[in-house]
């Protein structure tokens, strides 16, 4: 996919109004994944239209899975039942999709069968021994590049295991977990700190049995999964950025509707009222598990913000949206959050470099960064380089709204990967 346009970011005085935001990426790609491993016919409304969602779909209709799509995020997956995925003529490419390379890694590992899953240049990039030596241990065998994709899955019949992987992810939780479900007795994977739990969630959903202490996850091998009608919440990740400018820019309000108010995704909130903002939330439904409702932020005050290590795996796919605020003043402080060198770009490295193009002092730290807002006064704007990361592109956008002049976001079309539209909502939301 070619990320090579540009977008135009007008200084902004505030934002208002009230939106919905796409449906949630992490949760479309599990409930598409366990649909094709359960039996009968399950149907998703507002599935996520990004295109790394797509990139799940794809794959899965190479494996053999019948997926119909309808208008406004509707699709349909008819399952094939536990095991019964066939093998693809072609590689399967997982686009810039972590998520689906490593939990389609995870399901495929208990298949009979080989198949290959390669990336783009970004994917290609991103470690994967995280997932492969698990699944290894479990009875697969998966070829790698000095530990990056394409990655060649040979399938096998598995046995449970206990994993303590070294990093917090929900990738790699959710690969082991997956791969647990057909193997022989119970796997538990035992995180260093929770993560998203939304792979437990549709587990259950799916009629799956999932038994949680504490960090210790637990699924028994051997189920059988049945097909569900679901509707996925939009995507607190894309929220995000709007909730952040409108802490940020005087004068906003903004509500989003029915978005994911999973308590593992919303540690955002608690860091928008340390930093100065009005937050109030209103749960309105909880679906498979997952709570759902809306969010409204009003700017207050601009505190200076310390994010400590401890609270990183909450914040992950946030944090350059925190970033963000302290274009607007402030100072923003992040530690233990080496994880972001490893994501869709090196994090730390990009957003430092972007926000200093666009005026803003930043610097990098090994594990995290610091970014000071201009102490009255606005940073100067100018051309900040998403480098292919749909997050860095968002992140840039809510910079660039407290600039004195319009700046340019370079490689600004990345945003397909999770928020088709986000540029179109932008201009609504600042008029
Ligand atoms: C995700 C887990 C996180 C997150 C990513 C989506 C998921 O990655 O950053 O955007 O859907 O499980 P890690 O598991 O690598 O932390």
């Amino acid at each position: 996919m070619p990320l090579t346009s540009a977008a135009t970011i007008t200084p902004a005085q505030r934002l208002r109004g009230r939106l919905r935001v796409p449906g949630d990426k992490s949760i479309a790609h599990r409930y598409a994944l366990l649909a094709a491993l359960a039996d009968g016919r399950s149907s998703f409304a507002n599935f996520a239209p990004g295109a790394d969602c797509r990139s799940t779909l794809a794959c899965l209709r190479q494996l053999g899975v019948e997926i119909s799509e309808g208008p406004d995020g509707a699709v349909v997956v008819l399952g094939r039942g536990p095991g019964q995925l066939r093998s693809a003529s072609a590689p399967l490419d997982a686009g810039n999709s972590g998520t689906t390379m490593r939990l389609l890694a995870g399901v495929l590992a208990g298949h009979p069968l080989t198949a290959t899953i390669t990336g783009d240049a970004s994917l290609s990039r991103r470690p994967m021994r995280r997932v492969i030596a698990p699944l290894e241990r479990m009875g697969a065998r998966i070829q790698a590049t000095d530990g990056h994709p394409p990655l060649v899955v040979h399938g096998a019949r598995l046995h449970a295991i206990e994993h303590h992987p070294d990093t917090p992810s929900a990738q790699v939780k959710s690969a082991v977990l997956l791969a647990g479900l057909y193997a022989d007795g119970t796997t538990r994977v035992v995180e260093p700190a929770a993560t998203r739990d939304h792979t437990e969630r549709a587990l259950r959903a799916f009629g799956g049995r999932v038994d949680v202490d504490g960090l210790a996850i637990a699924v028994p091998g051997g189920q059988r999964l049945h097909a569900q009608a679901l509707s996925v919440p939009g995507d607190f990740s894309s929220a995000a950025f709007w909730l952040v400018a409108a802490a940020a820019l005087p004068g906003s309000r903004v509500s989003v509707d029915e978005v994911g108010l999973n308590p593992s995704r919303t540690a955002l909130l608690d860091v928008l009222r340390r930093f100065g903002a009005r937050v109030e939330v209103v749960v309105t439904a909880t679906e498979a598990g997952e709570p759902r409702g809306t969010i409204t932020v009003e700017r207050d005050r601009t505190r200076s913000l310390e994010i400590a290590p401890e609270e990183v795996p909450g914040l992950i796919d946030e944090l350059p949206a925190i970033a963000a605020l302290a274009a607007h003043g402030g100072e923003v402080s992040v530690r233990g959050a080496r994880e972001l060198r490893v994501k869709e770009s090196d994090r730390i490295a990009a957003l430092v470099a972007g926000l200093r193009a666009l005026g803003i002092d930043a610097d990098e730290r090994e594990d995290g960064f610091v970014v000071r807002g201009p102490a009255g006064g606005r940073p100067a704007g100018g051309v900040a380089d998403a480098r292919g990361d749909h997050r860095m592109a968002m992140a840039f956008a809510v910079a660039a709204l407290a600039a004195e002049a319009p700046s340019r976001i370079d490689g600004a079309d990345a945003v397909v990967i999770s928020y088709p539209g986000f540029f179109e909502t932008l201009d609504r939301l600042v008029r």
